[in-house]
């Protein structure tokens, strides 16, 4: 009797510590690989060991943007895209890239010349394809998935495209160009458009509009990331269904590439905190983002034949770019470790099915 007591212990115990070791990767393995945006600084550490226990995938959360990989025409600032891509490659993780052609964090130089006059769209688009061969072209092999355009879509309803620079200097032929010239530098790279707010309603139509026409055009578009940058408030459980049917209708597979769940509503507008306004993580505003949560990955998991990955914007809740945007030095605590770097209850919500 002891020793079947003793037996029965002693394999309780070994699933405990084969459950501790069970990372979200793991859980997810039959569904779709979970990613995590990194800089080189996480590389190191706690945070380095938690990104390989946790995660299959990593995006390089700045490293790749084009102001700080290309700063000058003829200087590219490769020393943090490489060390990313080397910890992936030791450890075995796969890559997104991120992101060839953007409106933000441009480099200064790229939409102008000597003298600091408009460059014409010739010369734009030879910059951009020379950009996007160079980088896609030093990681061929490495880096299975691109973010190729960015947030093209106009926040303005009545609006197809933003009105950047990209845009008023090329029309919508940037967006073509910047697929076809990553395309032609690693035909086998995943090729995506990624943008936000694509739940909601009027967002989701535009965003739509833009892929059907690239897709009835035979620009080489492969797949949609939608950024997922939620809240506690939002996406409903019909919009983001709604959003997920809508895309896969085109035949493109899906990403939630930017995952976060804020605790406080969106707001686009930078703004200074207001006095007395709270930053505790309730144990409401906990279980408000626990309900988010699983909704979430339960509708993802049932997406699994359309949906290749889920990667979430940062490791922990010790540093998230929310901790500053829209509000500075107001705290968020939108992932699923706390700050200091354990599951919080929401990870054992979305690893429970
Ligand atoms: C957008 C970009 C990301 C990142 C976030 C904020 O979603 O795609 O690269 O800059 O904003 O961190």
């Amino acid at each position: 009797m002891k020793k079947i007591i003793l037996a029965i212990t002693l394999s309780i115990a070994a699933q405990l510590s084969v459950a501790q070791d069970k990372g979200l990767k793991d859980y997810y393995k039959d569904y779709f690989p979970i990613g995590v945006a990194v800089s080189p600084q996480a590389l190191k550490g706690p945070e380095a060991e938690l990104i390989v226990k946790q995660f299959i995938s990593i995006t390089p959360e700045n490293a790749m943007k084009m102001g700080p990989i290309h700063p000058e025409e003829n200087r590219y600032n490769w020393t943090d895209a490489d060390q990313i891509v080397a910890f992936a490659q030791q450890h075995g993780l796969k890559v997104r890239g991120h992101a060839l052609c953007w409106h933000q964090q441009t480099p200064s130089w790229i939409f102008t010349d000597a003298k600091g006059d408009t460059v014409s769209k010739e010369v734009l688009l030879k910059r951009l394809q020379d950009h996007i061969t160079t980088v896609v072209s030093r990681y061929k092999g490495k880096i299975y998935a691109w973010d190729v355009v960015n947030e093209a879509v106009a926040d303005d309803p009545t609006k197809l495209l933003r009105n950047t620079p990209w845009y008023k200097i090329c029309g919508e032929d940037f967006i073509i160009k910047a697929f076809e010239y990553a395309h032609a530098a690693d035909p086998d790279a995943i090729l995506f458009y990624n943008d936000y707010n694509t739940e909601r309603p009027e967002k989701r139509d535009r965003v739509y509009t833009l892929l059907k026409k690239l897709r009835d055009a035979k620009v080489p578009v492969h797949a949609v990331g939608m950024q997922g940058h939620w809240s506690i408030f939002e996406p409903s459980e019909k919009d983001l269904r709604a959003t997920l049917d809508k895309f896969s209708s085109l035949g493109l597979n899906i990403q939630i590439t930017e995952l976060d769940v804020s605790v406080y509503p969106s707001e686009k507008f930078p703004r200074e905190r207001r006095q007395g306004e709270s930053d505790v993580f309730t144990s409401e505003l906990e279980n408000k983002q626990m309900e988010r949560y699983k909704m979430v990955f339960r509708v993802l998991r049932e997406y699994k034949n359309v949906i290749t990955g889920v990667t979430f914007w940062n490791i922990s809740d010790k540093h998230t770019w929310l901790d500053t945007y829209p509000v500075p030095g107001r705290k968020n605590y939108p992932l699923l470790f706390d700050q200091n770097l354990k599951p919080k209850k929401v990870f054992f919500e979305v690893t429970k099915f």
